[in-house]
């Protein structure tokens, strides 16, 4: 990847910007999945937001692309509201989902041209030599012309992880970038999220179970439990946290003679 300064010298050009959660609730009706949340993402670092599943880091995610609101409490980008900076398209997020989400019937070239054309950001043959470029980077050569169901998971990650990457945008936002890979293809999707923020300094949100992401390119982690955070980390405090919930998090007793799940039988 010796050329991604050139490709996305936008990107470089501009300052990375912060993200500011404060007191933030969210609520379905009267269950309230995410508590009075205070954070703050500084420029151009990795935050990992870990928790265990169902604790509401998608619904977290969600609210911080803008893809929808909180019922209280106020999110910001570079302490301007995140609805002003959506309206106004000051700022650009780019969301990888979970699975990809590209659009089947389309190809993969397709797909990534689609929000430089969109956005008539360039002219057909820059749009074709940026996503060839970006495929080269990732590996995925050859793949331009393929549909994203001949594709496997890894290789669906990194095309959405590419799609992102095209927008230039000012934050990046992963939801469980790791996750259904196998253990080396989670480890260069690692390496590709650090790499690449080493590289252009954008602003990194990941939510995220994975443990080996969170210590190896966390700047700070925090852990979702019951809709609260407790305590910001950095991958050392992570590890000397003699917090329970957090211990056991991080290494979970396998017991076989009681299994957890009985509990909830009997
Ligand atoms: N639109 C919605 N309406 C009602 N409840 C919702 C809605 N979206 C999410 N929830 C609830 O919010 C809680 C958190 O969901 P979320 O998808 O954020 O969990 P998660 O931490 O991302 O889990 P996983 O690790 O399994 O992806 C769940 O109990 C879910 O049922
Ligand atoms: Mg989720």
């Amino acid at each position: 990847m010796a050329n991604t300064k050139q490709l996305f010298s936008d990107t470089c050009n501009r300052l990375p910007v912060s993200i500011e959660v404060d007191q933030l609730k969210k609520q379905f009706g009267r269950f309230v999945v995410l508590d009075n949340i205070s954070l703050k993402v500084e420029p151009g670092e990795i935050f990992v937001l870990m928790g265990p599943s169902g604790s509401g880091k998608s619904v977290f995610l969600d609210l911080l692309a803008g893809l929808s609101k909180p019922s209280s409490g106020r999110l910001s980008i570079n302490q301007e509201d995140l609805q002003y900076v959506k309206k106004t398209k000051k700022y650009v997020m780019g969301l990888v989902f979970q699975s990809g989400a590209l659009f089947n019937s389309m190809t993969i070239f397709d797909n990534l041209a689609l929000y430089l054309r969109e956005h008539r950001l360039f002219d057909e043959q820059e749009i074709k030599s940026r996503v060839t470029q970006i495929l080269d980077m990732l590996a995925l050569r050859n793949i331009s012309e393929m549909m994203p169901s001949e594709l496997s998971g890894g290789m669906r990650k990194r095309v959405a992880l590419a799609r992102g990457l095209l927008m230039e945008p000012d934050v990046l936002l992963f939801d469980e970038p790791t996750s259904e890979l196998d253990p080396v293809m989670a480890t260069s999707i690692i390496e590709l999220i650090g790499y690449v923020n080493k590289q252009l300094r954008i602003t990194t949100f990941i939510v995220s179970h994975d443990v080996v992401l969170a210590q190896t390119i966390g700047h700070h982690i925090a852990l979702l439990n019951n809709g609260f955070i407790r305590e910001i980390y950095t991958p050392q405090t992570l590890l000397q946290s003699s917090q329970p919930f957090l211990r056991n998090f991080l290494n979970p007793t396998i017991n076989l003679n009681r299994p957890r799940f009985l509990s909830f039988l009997s």
